[in-house]
């Protein structure tokens, strides 16, 4: 199966588990900008990597614009966040950004990325470091729990959770 995988990172999270992914079913890895130049009518399927922000996954809806017209290839989705896999409102969270008909044409995954101070943006960083103070004034141990977790650059990526995405793929 003849397989590109596209695109969307800011600090590096996103573009791992593409490259990871092309490695495995030996596929076209490539950045939004780069796919937006070339044809992919030759690709049996597509899956598209975007960082979560804020909810949404970055340059989905360009992904689903395309993805509304390939009604042959098959549709992967896998979003890149700061929480682990086991955050129990992950799916719910993820579900959101489709509508039930792209949910039942668009398989979806998630991959823990982390948090990665030294290469955000300007903006990304205020963002994250005014949503971080928003939190450790809440009373929740949880919400503390979060605060600390996200002040500081930290790591979650690994090659294994490649694997259901992977899985998807080669099925028939
Ligand atoms: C402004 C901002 C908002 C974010 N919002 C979310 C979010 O809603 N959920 C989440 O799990 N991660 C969120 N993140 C964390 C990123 O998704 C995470 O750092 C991801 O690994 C970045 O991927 P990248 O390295 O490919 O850019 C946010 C990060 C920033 C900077």
């Amino acid at each position: 199966m003849k397989t590109a995988i596209i695109y969307v990172s800011q600090t590096g999270f996103t573009k791992r588990y593409a490259e990871w992914i092309a490695e495995e079913v030996q596929g076209d890895c490539m950045t939004v900008s780069e796919a937006e130049k070339k044809d992919l009518s030759g690709y049996d399927a597509v899956v598209f990597g975007g960082w979560c922000f804020a909810g949404t996954i970055k340059k989905l809806d360009w992904f689903k614009k395309k993805a509304a017209q390939w009604t042959n290839k098959k549709k992967v989705v896998y979003a890149v966040g700061a929480s682990p896999l086991e955050n129990p409102e992950l799916e719910e969270g993820l579900r959101k950004n489709f509508t039930d008909e792209e949910w039942t044409q668009i398989s979806v995954f998630y991959c823990p990325g982390g948090i990665c101070y030294e290469k955000m943006s300007g903006v990304s960083r205020t963002m994250m470091r005014m949503f971080v103070r928003m939190l450790a004034k809440k009373k929740s141990e949880k919400e503390q729990a979060m605060a600390e977790m996200l002040g500081k650059s930290y790591d979650l990526s690994e090659r294994k959770y490649i694997a259901p995405i992977v899985e998807c793929l080669k099925a028939e």
